[in-house]
């Protein structure tokens, strides 16, 4: 008798408990589901309902919501806003145009200037770009960062709200016709201010970010020719314990890292070595590809410039490598300096590129040319020997 019972008992306890254990579970899984579609809903609300914000920079509403999605958090602008800010999104307020959509200059009602990029629409791009843009910006705030103020999303439309830096781009300064050449002083600041902002970027912020298109056209000049790196739509984040980010090869040609370029694989040191290609132009005076004045063998610039640098850091003249029109205007010391940061950023091996904040340090004065190159300048058989 007594073992009959306990043969009936065990598994109705067995199936009972294990009852109770779906209910739970299902309980849990309704309750998580349901506070997602709520937070869902409220973001959908927030992004779509900011018609009835301020329009003013200063007094719009700030959206704090536990984010259920990477938008919230951030200053909500109405179509109407932006619209009349850049009389109808003029083409007398266009002032870029780059791969991924239009930028206005706009005047805020409270007279704040912006620049407006609106994405294309229709492609995941661009919405991929709008999501990075917003979610790497907002974390990050630098002197040498471009600011965001905010954004707008309405139906397919993705418009991205930054703050106006009203001295054009480097790209403008160092390469369109027709333009006084610019002075090194200036090319020694802006190169100091972008590899801070970088530094930033790449050392202090968290998580920490890759650029991932770092040119002289993403790098935006005030009037006093302060930089502000601009144009985060590629931007990846990254944590401490990752080697690397595998991803699609994106950025620009003529400044891609070799191990980027031909495997995806990216780190910082992407990002130092498309730096390097910057410093090469800010010393040449001429862009990474160039049509009507191409390299020798159809090479890039930092095939061209690499045995010139060489020789440059082992003692020799800097002639055939610095700005022709610059007509021996710049400080010696500073040009070897710049000379020997691009030489260590465009390294092949990416391990032995330095930190953007040994660049910095470099560009203080607060590192010596040796302690960057890691005791001695790059020779020709080094150069040889990575098969370049
Ligand atoms: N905050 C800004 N202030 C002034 N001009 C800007 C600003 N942002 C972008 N621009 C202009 O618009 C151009 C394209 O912007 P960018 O953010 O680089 O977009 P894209 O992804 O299309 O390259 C820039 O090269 C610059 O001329
Ligand atoms: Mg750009």
């Amino acid at each position: 008798m007594d073992v009959m019972l306990v043969l009936i008992l065990v598994p109705m306890l067995v199936v009972i408990g294990n009852f109770i254990c779906v209910c739970f579970y299902i309980r849990k899984k309704w309750k998580m589901m349901m506070k997602k579609k709520r937070m869902r809903r409220d973001a959908e609300a927030a992004i779509n309902g900011g018609d009835s914000l301020d329009p003013t920079v200063n007094n719009l509403q700030q959206l704090n919501h536990e984010s259920s999605s990477s938008v919230i958090g951030q200053n909500l602008f109405t179509y109407e806003d932006l619209s009349r800010a850049t009389s109808d999104f003029s083409d007398s307020n266009l002032i870029g145009q780059g791969g991924f959509g239009y930028v206005h200059r706009g005047v805020l009602v409270d007279g704040t200037e912006v620049a407006i990029k609106q994405l294309k629409v229709g492609s995941g791009q661009g919405e991929r770009e709008f999501q990075a843009e917003i979610q790497t910006i907002s974390r990050v705030h630098h002197r040498h960062l471009v600011s965001l103020f905010g954004y707008c999303r309405i139906d397919s439309l993705r418009l991205l709200v930054y703050e106006f830096v009203p001295n054009k781009t480097l790209e403008f300064h160092l390469h369109e016709k027709g333009r006084p050449v610019l002075e090194w002083t200036k090319r020694m600041k802006i190169a100091l201010g972008a590899a801070k902002g970088l530094s930033y970027l790449h050392e202090y912020c968290y998580p920490k970010t890759i650029h991932r298109d770092v040119k002289a056209a993403n790098i935006l000049i005030d009037h006093s020719y302060e930089a502000k790196l601009a144009d985060f739509g590629l931007a990846r984040t990254y944590l401490d314990t990752d080697t690397h980010v595998s991803t699609r090869v994106m950025g620009t040609f003529g400044y891609l890292a070799p191990e980027y370029a031909s495997s995806g694989k990216l780190t910082d040191k992407s990002d130092v070595f498309s730096f390097g290609v910057v410093l090469l132009e800010l010393i040449t005076g001429r862009r990474p590809i160039h049509n009507s004045q191409p390299f020798a063998d159809g090479g890039s610039i930092v095939d061209w410039a690499r045995p010139l640098m060489i020789q440059a850091l082992n003692g020799g003249s800097v002639d055939g490598l610095v700005d022709p029109q610059l007509e021996y205007d710049f400080d010696i010391s500073e040009m070897k300096r710049m000379v020997a940061c691009a030489a260590a950023c465009v390294r092949h091996s990416a391990k032995h590129r330095p930190k953007m904040s040994q660049i910095v340090r470099a560009f203080e004065g607060n590192i010596s040319i040796h302690d960057l190159t890691e005791g001695s300048a790059p020779r020709l058989e080094e150069i040889q020997e990575i098969g370049i």
